[in-house]
């Protein structure tokens, strides 16, 4: 299936969805443009969680607040000192890793020499095999898992102590080889923090070190003050933002799922002390179930509950989804608690905080935090509906077809005159005079009329309509449908009904 990856990547070059950014100049790690279609699935996907969240919300409100920020603020969310991953260079190679990332690949491999003792002997005893029993006797087993356990726990603690200099001695003691070259010559690890950085005003003396914001959701926090007394919000009450992010990640792989610039949908829902968990039961399904009335396989999705959770949280989850890679987060909803808030009264020096006129008194409202990226979950509904479907075998005849809610789909409607003659190409304009208020409509009159469809299949256009010469006389039309690839004789005047039914939310 990371075949299936491969594919979907080159498919969103082809069709006009994704290209890497400066590609002329040989691209940018981790940086990525979207392209015609690109944007417009980009849209609706933001309009698809805008609507939901903001819409269907009587007390969840907008706000798009600026991508630079004072600094304080990130001194306050504890970005600026804890917002790092530990790296470590190969002196040889020359190559970057993260350290843990190599601890963590070394652990795997360990724990797949257990499994292949394991399966070896399963075939070797057949039905008289005990797993357990093997695992607690086999000498190499229980070397290995002894190896396993020790590893584990010394990188834990180092983790937890930020102990740097174990995690190398760690390294160096696993006697990990560096996966380029082999050597194993490492310098020391250090903390690199992912934030970029950028100077605000002159360069000379006075100017400012700035930050791109790492998430969106502190611009939530500082304008929580704003927005609760300009809009006369009672809480429990939401604000919702979608805008960029920047993170200068080391480990930029995986297409758009790591991306150095990418856009966040975040929502910040702000409730009485002690009432958090209600919420975040309340979001942790919700979610859910946004993600599900796409109408993909309900099986590919998950949770991932976190049993080590932040020193400010007191629950979070991950929404997954099982992309060609494997199981991986989409959405994380976390209950923050008052850290936030309270952090930034600190730093500020303002009060933060709600009146509660039932309680008659004054407190630092919790947090409850649903944050999805825009352009994993782009990700996630590419692969999702991308397929490619025998049709004829004999023929040899297939398709690639996106198979994309008709909602998020860039192209609502193509619409084919049979021919370039005989009025026709006039009649289909005409059709698509009528309905491009209403739908994304697309001309198309190149080629034949089953390469015309195929065309429309790999961008996924959920209805064509074909104009022929019976429409000149009873203004009738064919319409296709993209994944049944069924036809239908209807009227010109039925179908922003028809097609209205199925795109609109
Ligand atoms: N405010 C909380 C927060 O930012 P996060 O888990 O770091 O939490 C939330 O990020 C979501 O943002 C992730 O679930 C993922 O969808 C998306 N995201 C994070 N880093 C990303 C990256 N480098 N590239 C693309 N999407 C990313």
């Amino acid at each position: 299936s990371e075949d299936v990856f491969k594919k979907v990547v080159a498919h969103c070059k082809e069709y006009g969805y994704v290209f890497q950014s400066s590609e002329i100049y040989d691209g940018l790690g981790a940086v990525y443009d979207y392209g015609q279609y690109g944007v417009e699935l980009k849209n609706n996907i933001k309009k698809y969680w805008w609507d939901a969240m903001v819409l269907l919300h009587d007390n969840v409100v907008g706000l798009d607040s600026a991508i630079f920020m004072h600094p304080k603020v990130w001194e306050a969310s504890g970005h600026l000192d804890a917002f790092s991953d530990p790296l470590i260079d190969n002196k040889d190679s020359k190559k970057r890793y993260r350290a843990d990332v190599l601890i963590e690949e070394y652990l795997q491999k360990i724990e797949g020499k257990i499994n292949k003792e394991i399966d070896k002997a399963k075939k070797r005893f057949g039905d008289a095999f005990n797993e357990e029993e093997f695992r607690s006797t086999n000498q190499r087993v229980l070397a290995n898992q002894a190896k396993i356990d020790e590893t584990h726990s010394r990188f834990v603690k180092a983790l937890e102590d930020n102990n740097l200099t174990d995690l190398r001695q760690l390294i160096i003691d696993c006697d990990i080889a560096c996966p380029v070259s082999g050597s194993r010559n490492w310098t020391e690890v250090r903390q690199f923090n992912l934030m970029f950085s950028t100077e605000m005003g002159s360069t000379a003396e006075g100017a400012n070190t700035i930050y791109l914001r790492p998430e969106t959701a502190q611009g939530i926090f500082v304008n929580y003050l704003n927005v609760q007394k300009t809009g006369r919000m009672k809480l429990p009450f939401g604000i919702a933002q979608i805008g960029k992010a920047f993170r200068n990640e080391i480990v930029a792989r995986q297409f758009i799922f790591r991306m150095r610039e990418f856009e966040q949908m975040e929502m910040q829902f702000f409730v009485q002390p002690g009432e958090e968990i209600k919420w975040f039961e309340y979001w942790k399904e919700a979610r859910m179930k946004w993600h599900k009335a796409l109408g993909f396989n309900d099986e590919d999705y998950r949770y991932h509950d976190h049993d080590k959770l932040a020193h400010y949280a007191n629950a979070a989850t991950d929404v997954e989804y099982q992309f060609p890679f494997g199981f991986k987060e989409v959405e994380g909803i976390h209950s923050r608690t008052d850290f936030d808030l309270s952090q930034h009264q600190k730093f500020s020096g303002k009060k933060i905080q709600y009146f509660d006129p039932e309680r008659n008194e004054s407190y630092v409202p919790y947090v409850v935090e649903t944050s999805i990226g825009v352009d994993r979950m782009f990700l996630q509904v590419l692969s999702a509906s991308y397929e490619e479907e025998v049709i004829n075998e004999e023929k040899n005849d297939t398709r690639v077809v996106l198979k994309l809610p008709a909602p998020l789909a860039p192209v609502k409607l193509a619409v084919l005159p049979l021919v370039k003659k005989d009025g026709l190409p006039e009649k289909a304009k005409e059709i698509i005079k009528e309905l491009r208020y209403s739908f994304n409509c697309q001309y198309d009159e190149k080629d034949s009329i089953g390469k015309r469809y195929r065309r429309q299949d790999a961008i996924g256009t959920p209805f064509c309509v074909t104009v022929d010469h019976d429409t000149m006389e009873d203004n009738t039309v064919t319409i296709r449908y993209r994944d049944t690839m069924e036809q239908e004789r209807v009227k010109i005047q039925d179908l922003e009904k028809i097609i209205g039914k199925q795109v609109n939310l």
